[in-house]
């Protein structure tokens, strides 16, 4: 009899868990972001070092202009730094900017960057472009590395929700972030699917895939 009275009420409780696991979702599909309060936001604060429209002036501070929204939320949201933990994604100036939104906020921001227009960054190193289309293209089979377009798609568009944006991203930028996934101070993505990668490529590897990208549009 107890044992009967235990199982009836965890499959309650499973079933609450999935009711309102389901509730919370149809909830995040109704609140989309309001890219006009976004706006509000990102003119008056984010544009110091990401521009007014996202194409950020200097290359230490990724463009984020015409990046999915889908992939702008999961950052701003591994930026959070919880209460006595440490962040997803660690960064001492996004940790502490990110710190006074709330996630309708982040929606806003992240609607309004996504509805901008990417302005490209060009490929500079003529020696090594062969190399990094080679790399982006087919990987490198011989030591099991992927493609790069086989998840951020053949011109760098990426995929949304899940693969962002790559394509004309200042080089200097995505060369800090595939070394950091290599090391592993940057550990936020899903099923180590950067760490993977990251982790099989030389320096010079790096270098000339990110010069490669800079100008793939
Ligand atoms: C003081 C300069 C500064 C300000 C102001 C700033 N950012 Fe950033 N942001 C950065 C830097 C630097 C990085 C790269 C962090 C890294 O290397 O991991 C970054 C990264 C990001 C990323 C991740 C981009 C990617 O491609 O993964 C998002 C999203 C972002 N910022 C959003 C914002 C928003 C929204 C605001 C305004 C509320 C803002 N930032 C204000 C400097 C800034
Ligand atoms: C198996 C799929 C997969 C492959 C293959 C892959 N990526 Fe990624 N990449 C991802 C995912 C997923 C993310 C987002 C991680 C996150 O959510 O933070 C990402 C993120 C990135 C970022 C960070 C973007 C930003 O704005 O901060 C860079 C740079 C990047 N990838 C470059 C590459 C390069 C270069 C290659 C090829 C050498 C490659 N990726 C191959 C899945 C992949």
């Amino acid at each position: 009899m107890k044992r009967f009275q235990l199982s009836y009420l965890l499959s309650f409780l499973c079933a609450m868990t999935a009711f309102s696991a389901h509730a919370s979702d149809a909830h995040k599909v109704v609140a989309k972001g309001d890219a006009a309060r976004g706006q509000a936001i990102a003119s008056t604060v984010c544009v110091a070092c990401h521009g007014p429209d996202g194409n950020s002036p200097l290359a230490v501070n990724p463009k984020l202009a015409g990046q999915h929204a889908e992939y702008l939320l999961k950052q701003m949201m591994n930026f959070k730094t919880p209460e006595g933990k440490q962040p997803e994604r660690v960064s001492a100036i996004m940790n502490g900017m990110i710190a006074a939104y709330d996630e309708g906020q982040m929606r806003d921001l992240s609607a309004y960057f996504a509805a901008q227009t990417q302005k490209g960054e060009a490929a500079t190193n003529k020696a090594t472009v062969e190399l990094g289309q080679k790399l982006y293209r087919a990987g490198d089979q011989a030591k099991g590395l992927p493609a790069c377009a086989a998840c951020h798609g053949p011109a760098g568009a990426g995929m949304p929700a899940q693969y962002p944006r790559i394509g004309g991203q200042f080089a200097e930028y995505t060369e800090a972030q595939l070394k950091g996934f290599r090391e592993g101070s940057r550990a936020n993505d899903p099923n180590k699917m950067m760490r993977m990668v990251a982790i099989k490529m030389t320096d010079a590897e790096i270098k000339a895939v990110s010069d490669y990208i800079a100008g793939l549009h």
